[in-house]
């Protein structure tokens, strides 16, 4: 082992492969240590192991972070998330389309002003931070200002994001509207600037086929079969209101996922939110093209739009991520997004493991991101990308604990008791960026 490593020490667990959704994880897909090491060195993981077989491995001198009652987990990665709409957040009494048109999009509309998108985005990329969150596919705004800001917070903390400027010429207020060339113009400026500069990538963003031109959507399409591995994302299905809305704007397209495949918007780099009123032949379709859904539930429960069908996604093939959607989610913890996709699992009669909801958090959204070969899980040569969660970290964890009898119920509790709270420390690519003042690491070497 080289002497300039760092070692973080405590419960460790990751994913090696989806764990299925049984009590008792896929053999295989799981690593989880009692006593573990993570050994970091450049940023990367070196190895993952006991304590007590590579503790007497260390170099001399080399730094070791007890994190008591911590457990070391890959950091979470977040498939749908508005960086403009921390302040849309708990938006009173409305569904999508009126919840646009009275909060969003005037909110949206500050963001021409790039001090006050700057500001936002530090916000952001603090907060993402703060609950645990290393890594995320994320909506900006309509101006270029903002997929800037959020490229240079994101950098600054050594974070891998995906982002894009939302394209966007109709329906919406003139302060938000583009033109079809000019977001084509601007998304390829921006995707030239940023796409693979160091960690970042960038994303074809029609904001939904509502607010895109067909003129528009085409010059997307063809964005997008021009740079065949940047992703595409976009809003899909969510409200019955918003479906019957595009039924009238395409008639001549088949259903809502075909506007997408007719505009050459649907392949293995799409990621749509929602997709909650949807059929077989849609699921067929999205597994055939290889197009991925962002599951929303804390957004679309507070929104009213649905109860999205786990299940039947997953048996049809489709690859399935978890997504908090801020400003209609209503917390940026993916802890609390585990929870609502729980209550949502069991409101259509299904579940949701705890193997399976830490997975899709971190090593299956990495996949549905296409970045798993940078991180998700602990796999040697990663980004050391890690959350240390808490397990006492608030006064219900705590209680609950003493109780705990399995690493299966420590997930559950975590993920059904857990929020910001719970995040003793964040770090990326090895960094530490978000520590509990009062929770850190006893120090050894
Ligand atoms: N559909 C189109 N735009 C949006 C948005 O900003 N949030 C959500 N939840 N759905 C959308
Ligand atoms: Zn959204």
């Amino acid at each position: 082992l080289p002497d300039n490593c760092e070692v973080h020490r405590g419960a460790l667990l990751h994913f090696l492969d989806d764990p299925g959704n049984d009590p008792e994880p896929i053999p295989g897909s799981v690593e989880f240590l009692e006593d573990g090491l993570l050994v970091v060195h450049d940023g990367k993981v070196l190895l993952t192991g006991p304590a007590e077989e590579w503790l007497p491995r260390l170099p001399d001198g080399v730094p070791v972070s007890h994190w008591q009652d911590g457990l070391i987990v890959p950091g979470f990665i977040d498939t749908h998330v508005h960086m403009p709409q921390l302040g849309v957040m708990a938006s009173y009494g409305a569904q999508l389309l009126d919840w646009l048109e009275t909060y969003t999009f005037p909110h949206e509309a500050r963001f021409s002003d790039g001090d006050w998108a700057q500001a936002e985005a530090q916000r952001f990329t603090d907060l993402l931070l703060s609950h645990g969150t290393t890594s995320g596919l994320v909506f900006c705004t309509s101006h270029p200002e903002s997929v800037q800001a959020l490229f240079e917070a994101a950098e600054q903390r050594g974070m891998g994001l995906t982002a894009g400027k939302v394209m966007m010429d109709r329906h919406a207020p003139d302060d938000l509207t583009d033109t079809a060339q000019g977001s084509y113009d601007d998304s390829l400026s921006l995707l030239k600037t940023w796409h693979n500069r160091g960690r970042q990538r960038y994303a074809i963003t029609p904001r939904f086929a509502a607010t895109s031109s067909p003129e528009q959507l085409s010059l997307a399409g063809r964005l997008a079969g021009e740079y065949p591995d940047v992703l595409v994302q976009t809003h899909w299905a969510e409200n019955t209101g918003e479906i019957q809305w595009i039924r009238e704007l395409f008639p001549e397209r088949a259903s809502y996922l075909d506007v997408y495949d007719h505009y050459g918007l649907l392949g293995d780099h799409t990621v749509l939110a929602h997709g909650i009123h949807i059929d077989d032949a849609d699921r067929a379709l999205l597994a055939q093209r290889g197009s991925r859904i962002a599951f929303c539930p804390t957004s679309n429960t507070f929104l009213g739009s649905g109860l999205f069908d786990f299940r039947e996604a997953r048996a049809a093939g489709v690859m399935v991520g978890l997504a908090s959607d801020v400003g209609g989610g209503t917390s940026l913890s993916m802890l609390a997004t585990m929870a609502e996709a729980y209550k949502v699992c069991r409101l259509r009669g299904q579940t949701l493991t705890p193997w399976q909801a830490f997975y899709l958090a971190t090593l299956g959204n990495a996949r549905v991101l296409h970045q798993a070969q940078h991180t998700g899980n602990f796999e040697a040569g990663r980004y050391a990308d890690f959350v240390v969660l808490d397990q006492a970290g608030s006064p219900q964890l705590a209680m609950k604990r003493p109780y705990t009898r399995s690493p299966f119920e420590a997930l559950f509790n975590l993920m059904m008791l857990g929020d910001d709270r719970a995040i003793q420390a964040t770090a990326v690519a090895g960094q530490v960026h978000h520590q509990r003042s009062d929770k850190a690491p006893a120090l050894s070497s």
